[in-house]
């Protein structure tokens, strides 16, 4: 485990799950992953905890009432875990103050394309279909807005002429992969310093 780390760590995931992977094999962030949570049964994310012996849990969102109840149901999986640090990862729902408070300044989110550029669910689609030149990767914390809270972290990747869909997402991949789990471990070791929107990270010991 990193020197510095110092938090048990969720990751919450509804479909795939590669950057689930990416910061599971990360040498520091990976030990510090408790729990996987996920909104679908089948997730795909939920076999990759498993394989890596992870525990992983499927909370089913029809049985509770609104999405608040919703929210204390997942933050009652993380405090009984002692989680400190909360990765999103693809999740694909809008948290809410019951989760978002408590957690405040500790919960991350991934998002592909350069904030507050292309928000929502279609972010690599529509920048393609307005033209962009240059799209990229987010990592900001999270607040109640939807994909809103301030950035701590952003690096752009290039749109081809020729790009589609996939070819995009998957050099977008590349660069989430790389730079989330950077921003995890920052989390984790304690050297993320928010000041209002301002986000900085302190350098590592050894960088
Ligand atoms: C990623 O593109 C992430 O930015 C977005 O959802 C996608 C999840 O992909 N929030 P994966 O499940 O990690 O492969």
């Amino acid at each position: 485990m990193g020197a510095g780390a110092d938090a048990r760590v969720a990751v919450l995931a509804s479909g795939e799950g590669t950057n689930l992977q990416a910061l599971l094999d990360d040498p520091v962030v990976g030990p510090w992953i408790c729990v996987v949570v996920s909104d679908h049964r089948d997730a795909r994310a939920l076999e990759r905890a498993r394989s890596a012996g992870v525990e992983a849990v499927f909370l089913d969102p029809g049985v509770s009432p609104d999405r608040d109840a919703y929210d204390r149901a997942i933050r009652a999986v993380l405090q009984e875990r002692k989680i400190g640090a909360v990765a999103l990862a693809g999740f694909m729902r809008i948290l809410g103050p019951e989760l978002v408070r408590p957690y405040e300044g500790r919960i991350l989110n991934i998002h592909p394309a350069l904030l507050p550029a292309f928000p929502g669910a279609h972010a690599v689609e529509n920048a393609l279909a307005w033209g962009a030149k240059v799209t990229g990767v987010t990592v900001h914390l999270v607040d109640e807005e939807m994909d809103h809270g301030p950035i701590v972290l952003q690096e752009a990747v290039p749109v081809h002429d020729d790009d589609d869909r996939e070819s995009l997402e998957t050099r977008i991949h590349e660069t989430e992969h790389r730079l989330y789990r950077w921003a995890v471990r920052a989390l984790v070791e304690g050297r993320v310093e928010v000041e209002g929107r301002r986000v900085r990270i302190e350098e590592a010991e050894g960088d």
